[in-house]
């Protein structure tokens, strides 16, 4: 079986894009975004600052150098971010904000979603030359090694609260906003307007092939963009990409309930084998296999011998993902592999 005929739950930035999408990128007009003349670029970027309520954003390639060059306008070299254990900017993005901005990274351990803004607050560490002073807060928004979970908005505008006490900048990756917005009903703008900065993807959920925005105020954005420049993410006629965008913010975000409704399907079908590690709220299912007999190298194995891919993030973690890409007949597929390969163990 080839890649494509399997059912792939590893990760919804598998997805390919659409018939419609592709017509879209293939119409687009474009230009030479580093001259700032892409239409569709210039288009896209105006259309997400006014969905988040901010006054501009940027294109990047990549969710992880829109959130490297947000950190980078926060916090200056030698200077420090807060943020949760197992977030993605100091999980998974190689030590770009020590290895690009100098900045330092000071964790809280490990909660997901459940963030107690106190425990926050009570980390921050003031200006002066004698520790390293705290300038920005940073959050994920669905928390991806969370399990999908979404910050309460409440939890969130406490947050606002003790970053503006304490004259800190509060970060979001929202790679995942457009879950937690249709997860909670929450609007974007009012996601917006809790923070300095956000980055958002447009090749997770959404189905984009590449990119995601940085979101801030106009002075920032200027910033932004020469910080891309300088990251090498500078881009010609990306009209063409900003176009798959701009069809799936117009396509793509209504339809994630639909995905949520098959990560709730395929959770129930995990639970009684006591691997669901926690309540799932979004596109994310996350196993932990702890307690079972087999661990996630061989749930994984089994499960692709049964035309199956799952994730494997630990020796006894694993994680299912619902995306574009899955439709009810692949949903079903895996409703009956998994039960029964985890029955068997
Ligand atoms: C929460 C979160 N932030 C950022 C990123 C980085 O995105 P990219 O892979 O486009 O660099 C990811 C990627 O999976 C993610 O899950």
């Amino acid at each position: 079986m080839t890649v494509a005929e399997l059912v792939d739950l590893r990760s919804d930035t598998v997805t390919r894009p659409t018939a419609g999408m592709r017509e879209a990128m293939a119409a687009a007009e474009v230009g030479d975004d580093v001259y700032g003349e892409d239409p569709t670029v210039n288009a896209l970027e105006a259309e997400v600052a006014a969905l988040f309520g901010h006054e501009a954003a940027l294109f990047a390639p990549s969710g992880t150098m829109a959130n490297q060059i947000a950190l980078q306008l926060l916090v200056p070299p030698g200077e420090e971010l807060l943020c949760d254990a197992d977030a993605h900017v100091v999980t998974y993005e190689i030590g770009a904000a020590a290895a690009y901005g100098g900045i330092s990274s000071r964790t809280w351990p490990t909660v997901g979603a459940d963030i107690d803004p106190e425990v926050v607050a009570r980390m921050i560490r003031p200006d002066g030359f004698f520790a390293v002073p705290t300038r920005a807060i940073a959050v994920e928004q669905t928390h991806n090694r969370g399990g999908g979970g979404v910050i309460p908005l409440d939890t969130l505008r406490e947050l606002r609260g003790v970053a503006d006490d304490a004259g800190v900048a509060l970060h979001c990756d929202g790679a995942r906003i457009w879950h937690a917005h249709v997860a909670d009903g929450v609007s974007l703008s009012e996601y917006g307007g809790l923070f300095d900065t956000l980055s958002v993807c447009l090749s997770k959920g959404l189905g984009a092939p590449v990119g995601s925005l940085v979101v801030g105020s106009a002075e920032k954005i200027a910033r932004a963009r020469t910080i891309r420049k300088r990251m090498g993410g500078g881009m010609r006629q990306a009209g063409i990409l900003a176009a798959a965008g701009r069809y799936a913010l117009a396509h793509h975000v209504d339809r994630l309930a639909e995905d949520h409704a098959r990560a709730a399907r395929l959770a129930e079908a995990v639970a009684p084998f006591g691997v669901l590690a926690t309540t799932v709220r979004t596109n994310l299912v996350p196993l932990d296999l702890t307690k079972h007999a087999l661990d996630a190298r061989a749930l994984a194995a089994a499960a692709r011998q049964e035309g199956v891919l799952i994730s494997v993030l630990g020796p006894r973690t694993a994680r299912l993902v619902t995306h574009l890409g899955l439709d009810d007949e692949g949903l079903d597929r895996a409703l009956r592999a998994l039960p029964r390969i985890l029955a068997a163990a």
